[in-house]
C-alpha cells in the first residue's frame, strides 16, 4: 500500500461553532502556523453563514474552505437548504455528506447521501462522505457490514473518474465528540476493510489512490499515531479543528 498514490487531507469540521467575525480572526490566526506544510491539504468545512468570511480570510492562504452539507436538488421549494451551485459559486471547494450527527438527528439516509453525494460532485466540489459504526453496530460485531453498505450506497452511480473527488471519511460513531479515540489499530483495521470496497466496487488503483481520513476525537496527541498507520491518509477533526495550536500541530502530524 503505497500512501504517496494519495493526497493526505486535513480537514476541520467545525459543526454549528464559531460567527462570521470569529472565523475571520480565526482563520488569520491559523494562517501562518500552517503557511508552507504542504505536505497535506488543510481544509476548514465551516456554517454556511461563515462561507463568504472564511473564503475571503483564506485568499493567499493554503487553506480551503468546505460547506458542512449540500442539497441534492439544483434548486427549488425546499426551505433551508442550500445547494451545490450556491455553494461552488461563493468559492467552496469541499463539501461533508452523510455525517453521522446528519444521520443521527436530521433523518439522513444512505439513500440521500448518495443524492447529495451526486449533487456535489456535479457541481465541481471535492466530497468527504462519512461513514462509521454506532457503539452497538460495533459491540455486534457488524462493523464491516455497516461501512460496507453506507459507502458502497453511497457511491452508487459515481463514476470510476468521479472518485477522484471523494474522500472517505471513517468515523466510528462511538468516538465522535466522546474522548474516546478508537487504537490506530481499530482505526487502521476499518480504513482497509473500506479500501477494500472501493477496490471491489471500482478497481485496485481506484482504491490505493482513494484519500482516507479517521475522524472521531482526533486531537493533538493522537494525531501522530493515527497518520501513520498505511491506510490512513488524513484525518476530519472537530473539537481540535476550533483551536488554532491544536489543529496545527495535526497538519504537522500529516507532514
Ligand atoms: P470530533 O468530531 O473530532 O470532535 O470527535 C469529528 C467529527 O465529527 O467529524
Amino acid at each position: 500500500m503505497d500512501k504517496t498514490k494519495r493526497s493526505a487531507v486535513i480537514a476541520g469540521n467545525w459543526k454549528m461553532n464559531m460567527t462570521p467575525s470569529q472565523t475571520g480572526a480565526f482563520i488569520k490566526e491559523l494562517a501562518p502556523k500552517v503557511a508552507g506544510l504542504d505536505g497535506c491539504k488543510v481544509v476548514l468545512c465551516v456554517p454556511y453563514v461563515d462561507i463568504a468570511a472564511a473564503v475571503e480570510a483564506a485568499k493567499g492562504t493554503n487553506i480551503e474552505i468546505g460547506a458542512e452539507n449540500v442539497h441534492w436538488a439544483e434548486k427549488g421549494a425546499y426551505t433551508g437548504e442550500i445547494s451545490g451551485a450556491m455553494l461552488s459559486e461563493c468559492g467552496v471547494k469541499y463539501v461533508i455528506v452523510g455525517h453521522s450527527e446528519r444521520r443521527q438527528y436530521f433523518g439522513e439516509t444512505d439513500v440521500t447521501v448518495n443524492e447529495r453525494v451526486k449533487a456535489g460532485l456535479s457541481n465541481g466540489l471535492k466530497v468527504i462522505l462519512c461513514v462509521g459504526e454506532t457503539l452497538t453496530e460495533r459491540e455486534q460485531g457488524v462493523t464491516y457490514e455497516t461501512v460496507a453498505r453506507q459507502t458502497k450506497i453511497a457511491l452508487l452511480g459515481v463514476s470510476a473518474d468521479e472518485l477522484k473527488n471523494v474522500i472517505i471519511a471513517y468515523e466510528p460513531v462511538w468516538a465522535i465528540g466522546t474522548g474516546k479515540t478508537a487504537t490506530a489499530e481499530q482505526a487502521e483495521e476499518v480504513c482497509a476493510q473500506i479500501r477494500g470496497v472501493i477496490a471491489d466496487i471500482y478497481c485496485e488503483a481506484c482504491a490505493e489512490a482513494t484519500t482516507i481520513q479517521y475522524g472521531g476525537s482526533m486531537n493533538a496527541k493522537n494525531a501522530a499515531e493515527l497518520l501513520s498507520m498505511k491506510n490512513i491518509d488524513g484525518g476530519l477533526i472537530g473539537g481540535a479543528s476550533l483551536k488554532s495550536d491544536d489543529f496545527t500541530v495535526i497538519v504537522k502530524a500529516a507532514q
